[in-house]
């Protein structure tokens, strides 16, 4: 079976650039087409840059990076250095990128491949805000039936909310966005916090990273070393969820996760409520399904996999 040809849409962020090691150490599986980059976490031009690190880290300074959307679509931009720190990559002491970022915008590098490439052989894997997902949706409405499936990270529903009580940070910083990618009818899968919470990277998780003794290996675990410390004191939690990767793990071992083909709507009204991933998990509202939403992990399955899989670099 040919590898399975993906863009990923990230906002680095120490989660999305293990999910970007991980999906670079698996060829097999994996085709990475380009990296599109996209504000949330921190600005653009920082999740831009942390991006082409990550490639050049993981030694694919071949890897196309593109440069997206630096705000919502009709929001002012949340960032979140609270957790990742002022660059968004804190922990590791990595070198400014030397690979160039590509000229053409994020949005008409995604519009461009779904029309090049056959209709779906293509897998869009947000892991931000999805402002540059709806952007490419919105200016080019042939493509959404071209897409493969889009795998992403984002929502909450037993989990609740990690930026307000009531949303997850990628559907909270461009609720908009969010509404029309879960409306357009592309297949969706979704990797909710209901899922990545319980993909905490504890102690002896983290150790055996460390003991690759790699740069990959070193640098992922001081990347969870800085990041965790904002969900212990939070959440009392083992260590840091490992929120990203979800998504490319889903990619090469689907089995390692459980979860409902429901609906889910996008609260984009309610201040109070802005953002909320509202899944019918019981099935009681008769709309229309439209996303796998995704509630279990075999988490040891997922941490021997991504460890065996980074000492690949
Ligand atoms: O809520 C977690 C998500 O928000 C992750 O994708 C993290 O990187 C941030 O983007
Ligand atoms: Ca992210």
């Amino acid at each position: 079976m040919p590898p399975r040809k993906i863009i990923i849409d990230t906002d680095p962020g120490q989660d999305d650039a293990v999910a970007i090691l991980l999906a670079l150490a698996s060829a097999d599986e994996i085709e990475v087409l380009g990296l599109t980059a996209v504000a949330g976490n921190v600005p653009l031009h920082l999740t831009a840059r942390n991006a082409r690190m990550v490639c050049e880290l993981a030694g694919r300074p071949d890897i196309p990076v593109f440069a997206g959307c630096d705000r919502p679509l009709g929001r002012d931009l949340v960032t979140a250095e609270h957790v990742h720190g002022k660059t968004g990559l804190d922990g590791p002491d990595l070198p400014d990128p030397a690979m160039p970022l590509q000229d053409a915008h994020a949005v008409d590098f995604i519009v461009d491949t779904l029309r090049a490439e056959p209709p779906g052989t293509v897998t869009l894997c947000p892991l931000g805000p999805l402002t540059n997902i709806a952007m490419a949706f919105e200016k080019a409405p042939d493509i959404v039936n071209r897409v493969a499936e889009i795998v992403l990270m984002g929502g909450a529903y037993f989990e609740v909310g990690n930026i307000t009580p009531a949303a997850e940070f990628n559907i909270y910083v461009d609720p908009q966005a969010a509404r029309i990618v879960f409306k357009s009818g592309a297949k969706l899968t979704v990797m909710p916090l209901d899922v990545t919470h319980k993909a905490l990277v504890t102690k002896p998780r983290n150790d055996a990273f460390r003991a690759l003794g790699t740069p990959v290996g070193v640098a992922v675990a001081q990347m969870t070393d800085f990041f965790e410390r904002f969900d212990k004191e939070k959440y009392g939690s083992a260590g840091a969820p490992l929120h990203d990767p979800c998504v490319t793990a889903y990619l090469i071992r689907p089995e390692l996760f459980t979860g409902r083909h429901i609906n889910v709507e996008i609260e984009t009204q309610s201040e109070l409520t802005m953002g909320m991933t509202v899944a019918d998990w019981w099935r009681v509202s008769g709309r229309a399904p439209n996303a796998m939403f995704m509630g279990d992990i075999d988490a040891d399955g997922f941490f021997t996999l991504l460890t065996e899989r980074l000492a690949r670099l």
